[in-house]
C-alpha cells in the first residue's frame, strides 16, 4: 500500500513554507518525534513533516498539493486520541488544527456556537458555560482534547447517558475535502431534511473523509443543581445489574459511571483523595449524578435510587457534598486511564453492548481473563452499557497485534457482538481495532464503507488505512 504514496521532496517543504509560513513547518526530529504518538498504547510512527496551517484556505492548498504528488496527510487535534487515528503510520504529513483555535460566536438567541477545531472541549464548555449554556459531551481528556478530534471520534464521556454523544450536538461543519474543495455539510438548523446526512456522515468519520474546519454546535441551558453519589458493591456483577434497574425505574442519571475496585486503587495512588476509602471487601463502585432545575426533585431521584441500591449487597453511600468533594471524586474518575496505563494495562477496549447486558459482559470478561490469564480491570459508562476493559499480561511485549494479544481481543469482540453490541462506543476503530471489523460488520457493509471513502478521497491519501 505504501508503494501507492511518494516520498516527501525538499521542494514540498519550500512550497508548504510559502503557503503557512516556514515557522508552522517541522521537520526537526525533536518536533516529529512529538507527532509520532497519541495516548493509545506505546505506538510511534515518525512523519516527514508536520504543518501548522491557520484557515481553511490553506488547508485546501495543502491538500490539493498532497492529492496531486500522492503524499499522505494525517489530520490532528491534540493527540489524546485512544485508537490510533492521528499517528501517520505511513510517514508524510501531520496536518494539526491546534493554531485554529477560536471561538467565532456564541449565538444566544439560537443556543448555538461556531468554534474552530483546534479549541480545547472544556475551554469551549467554559466560554458557553458564562452565558449560562451548557455543551455536555465531555471525554475523560476534556481538559486537553480538541473539539475537532471529539468530532472525528464522535466522543462521549460520562455525562453522555443523559445528554447523548458528539453527534447529537453537531448542526454544521465546514470541511475541506481531500481534493482540496472546501464545503459546508448542511445547514446551521435544529430540523433537516434535505438530502442525505453529508454533517452525521462525518462526525467519527475519524479524519478519513475530509479535515474539518468550522463546527456548529447546538447547546442547551445549563442545568443549575447536580447531586452525586458513590456506592460500593460487594459484587462486580451486582453492581452491572443495577445499572439497568435505575432507568428502569424511571429515572435518567446525568452520569452513571462504574469503577472497579483495582482501577480505583490504582487511581487513588496518582491522585490525592479524601473522598474514597478503598476497603477490601468492595469489588467495584457506581458513581451516579443526577441534575436539573429543582433541588427537590433530584433529592426524591436520589432517594429512590438509594432504594434501588439498598437492595443489593452494598457498603455506605458516600455523598459528595461540595463542589470540591464532587471536582474530587470527578478527578478521580477522569484519571482512571491514565493511572491504569502506568501500571501496565496499555490495551485499551471500548466495547458497548445493550445496558441490561452489562452484566452478562463484565462476568465474560472475567472468565476471558481467566482463560488467557491475562490481568483484567473495567471501568467506564456503564449507563451506557459502554464499558472500558484493559489487559495486561506479564512478559507480552504491550503490543496490540502480538499473537495472545489479538487472541483475546477476538473471543471478547465475540462475545461483545454476541451480547448484540459492538466495539467502539467513544473511542473510534483508527489503527488498532480494524483486524475485529469483520466481527461486526460482513463484506456487503464494508463494501459501502470503502466506497463512500472512494467517493471522498479517490486517491486516497486522507488518512489512509484507517477504520478499514
Ligand atoms: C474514560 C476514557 C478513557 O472513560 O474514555 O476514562
Ligand atoms: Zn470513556
Amino acid at each position: 500500500m505504501a508503494g501507492l504514496y511518494n516520498a516527501l521532496q525538499n521542494e514540498h517543504v519550500e512550497l508548504f513554507s510559502e503557503l503557512i509560513g516556514a515557522e508552522h513547518v517541522l521537520t526537526d526530529t525533536e518536533s516529529l518525534e512529538k507527532y509520532s504518538h497519541d495516548e493509545t498504547e506505546n505506538l510511534r510512527f515518525l512523519p516527514q513533516v508536520v504543518l501548522k496551517p491557520r484557515s481553511a484556505e490553506q488547508i485546501s492548498e495543502i491538500m490539493k498539493i498532497c492529492n496531486r504528488d500522492r503524499i499522505p496527510v494525517t489530520p490532528r487535534g491534540a493527540g489524546t486520541g485512544l485508537s490510533g487515528g492521528a499517528l501517520p503510520h505511513l510517514g508524510g504529513v501531520v496536518l494539526s488544527t491546534e493554531r485554529m483555535n477560536s471561538i467565532l460566536e456564541i449565538d444566544e438567541k439560537n443556543l448555538q456556537v461556531i468554534t474552530e477545531p483546534g479549541v480545547i472541549t472544556e475551554v469551549l464548555q467554559n466560554a458557553v458555560k458564562e452565558k449560562g449554556l451548557f455543551y455536555p459531551p465531555d471525554p475523560a481528556s476534556r481538559g486537553s482534547c480538541f473539539i475537532g478530534g471529539n468530532i472525528a471520534e464522535n466522543s462521549g464521556g460520562p455525562k453522555a447517558v443523559k445528554y447523548g454523544v458528539v453527534k447529537d450536538y453537531v448542526l454544521n461543519l465546514e470541511v475541506v475535502l481531500p481534493e482540496g474543495e472546501i464545503i459546508w455539510t448542511g445547514s446551521s438548523v435544529l430540523k433537516n431534511a434535505t438530502g442525505y446526512n453529508l454533517t452525521q456522515l462525518m462526525v467519527g468519520s475519524e479524519g478519513t473523509l475530509g479535515i474539518v474546519t468550522k463546527i456548529v454546535l447546538r447547546l442547551i441551558p445549563y442545568p443549575k443543581y447536580d447531586l452525586l453519589m458513590l456506592v460500593p458493591f460487594r459484587k462486580l456483577e451486582e453492581a452491572g445489574d443495577a445499572v439497568s434497574k435505575i432507568f428502569m425505574a424511571g429515572i435518567t442519571p446525568s452520569a452513571l459511571e462504574l469503577v472497579e475496585i483495582e482501577a480505583l486503587k490504582i487511581v487513588s495512588r496518582m491522585v490525592e483523595s479524601h473522598a474514597v476509602k478503598v476497603t477490601e471487601d468492595t469489588e467495584a463502585h457506581l458513581i451516579i449524578e443526577t441534575d436539573g432545575n429543582h433541588p427537590e426533585v433530584l433529592m426524591q431521584e436520589m432517594e429512590l435510587i438509594s432504594e434501588i441500591l439498598n437492595q443489593y449487597d452494598i457498603g455506605d453511600i458516600y455523598f459528595a457534598d461540595d463542589e470540591q468533594q464532587k471536582a474530587e471524586l470527578w478527578k478521580l474518575r477522569r484519571k482512571v486511564a491514565e493511572a491504569v496505563k502506568l501500571e501496565g494495562f496499555t490495551i485499551e477496549e471500548d466495547t458497548v453492548v445493550p445496558r441490561a447486558n452489562l452484566p452478562s459482559l463484565i462476568k465474560g470478561v472475567k472468565t476471558l481473563g481467566k482463560k488467557y490469564n491475562f490481568d483484567v480491570v473495567c471501568y467506564g459508562h456503564a449507563g451506557d452499557g459502554n464499558l472500558h476493559i484493559r489487559i495486561r499480561k506479564e512478559g507480552i511485549p504491550n503490543s496490540h497485534n502480538h499473537p495472545e494479544m489479538t487472541a483475546v481481543l477476538r473471543e471478547l469482540f465475540e462475545l461483545v457482538k454476541a451480547l448484540g453490541g459492538t466495539i467502539s462506543g467513544e473511542h473510534g476503530i483508527g489503527l488498532i481495532q480494524k483486524p475485529y471489523m469483520n466481527i461486526v460488520f460482513n463484506e456487503t457493509q464494508m463494501r459501502i464503507m470503502r466506497e463512500i471513502k472512494k467517493c471522498f478521497d479517490p486517491n486516497n491519501i486522507l488518512n489512509p488505512e484507517k477504520i478499514f
